[in-house]
């Protein structure tokens, strides 16, 4: 079978039918794809259906593809018959590492080789999953973000024996889903956001530990502080609009007065290398727009999320 273009996909097979494998299901149908799916639980099949309910009112309010039909999705036991004809794999088995090894491999061993084949773990390295793969090349992680049908994110990622063209072919097959797809210039354990949100995670711990605030009052200082600006443009940006001179001058305050207060840690001691990188980065992604022009969009769409925010049945 000929791997069709990216945009062009019309049947996708869905391998572990739970809470995300459902949720991907979902995404493709309203975006036109036909989904075969496959699940070793009894429950699996009504579990897959129970998601797609959930789901398909958010996605009709998203807006659906003209195409899109819910009920252009199969169920089967055997997993064979699920992979039969998919232009696509996403693999959404439980996180455990031998499974998915056996599975992934298994998986390969009936697919065409063109075809890619995505693994939804949250943090394993693709190396090791494609590690009992005859076709390697074409296996790539595809990690959501609960709940995958309304979270843009999706982080795509190969591993040592993954060839490029199976990481382009996957981001741009997510991006054409509706999905913001980031590529990983190599592997890491818990990929980007993952470790964004163990480092807070750690802090949480550490804080609760020396007992220092509520866990009410430490998910305040996110939920009404920093969270409300990572939604618009996330930290680097953010940090970007922290001073007059932008990202040069904020690294210069983390690595003097962050580390005064003792914020800073050994690996966070910026080389010339990390900062020049990081000053180039944080230029790029603004791409022009000058720290008056971010921060005028900044503070306006804080007042609308604040807008949105009020009156809902939220801690305070
Ligand atoms: N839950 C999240 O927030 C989240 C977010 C991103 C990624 N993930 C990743 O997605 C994957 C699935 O997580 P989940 O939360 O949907 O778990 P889940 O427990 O809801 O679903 C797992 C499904 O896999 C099925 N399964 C068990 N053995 C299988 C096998 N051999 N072959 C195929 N299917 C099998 C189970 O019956 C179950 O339906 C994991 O790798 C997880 O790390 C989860």
């Amino acid at each position: 079978m000929a791997r069709p273009k990216a945009n062009e996909v019309t049947c996708a097979a869905v391998i572990g039918t739970g809470l995300i494998g459902g949720a991907w299901a979902a995404l493709f149908l309203s975006r036109g794809i036909a989904v075969r799916a496959s699940d070793p639980s009894p429950q699996g099949e009504a579990h897959l259906h129970k998601i797609i309910d959930r789901a398909w009112p958010v996605l009709e309010r998203l807006g659906l593809a003209p195409d899109a039909d819910r009920g252009r999705v199969s169920f089967f036991k055997d997993r064979r018959e699920a992979l039969d004809g998919a232009q696509f794999v996403q693999e959404n088995a439980p996180e455990k590492l031998d499974l998915k090894i056996g599975l992934l491999a298994d998986i390969d061993a009936v697919l065409p080789p063109e075809i890619v084949l995505s693994s939804s773990t949250s943090g394993f390295l693709p190396s090791r999953l494609q590690s009992q793969c005859v076709h390697p090349e074409r296996l790539v992680v595809g990690h959501p973000f609960n709940p995958p049908y309304l979270v843009p994110l999706v982080e795509v990622v190969g591993g040592e024996k993954t060839e490029q063209w199976a990481i382009d072919w996957a981001a741009d097959f997510y991006a054409h889903v509706g999905k913001r797809p980031l590529k990983l210039k190599r592997e890491i354990a818990g990929f980007v956001a993952n470790r964004l949100q163990a480092a807070i995670f750690r802090e949480i711990i550490h804080l609760t530990k020396l007992d220092i605030a509520s866990i009410a009052d430490i998910d305040a200082a996110v939920a009404h502080g920093p969270g409300l600006r990572w939604a618009i443009m996330g930290p680097a940006l953010t940090f970007h609009l922290a001073r007059q001179t932008g990202i040069e001058d904020f690294i210069h305050l983390f690595a003097g007065e962050f580390n005064t207060y003792g914020l800073a840690s050994g690996d966070t001691v910026v080389d010339a290398d990390t900062y020049r990188r990081m000053v180039e980065g944080t230029h790029a992604e603004a791409a022009g727009r000058s720290l008056d022009a971010l921060s005028k969009t900044r503070d306006e769409t804080l007042i609308g999320i604040r807008q949105l925010l009020a009156g809902k049945d939220l801690p305070d």
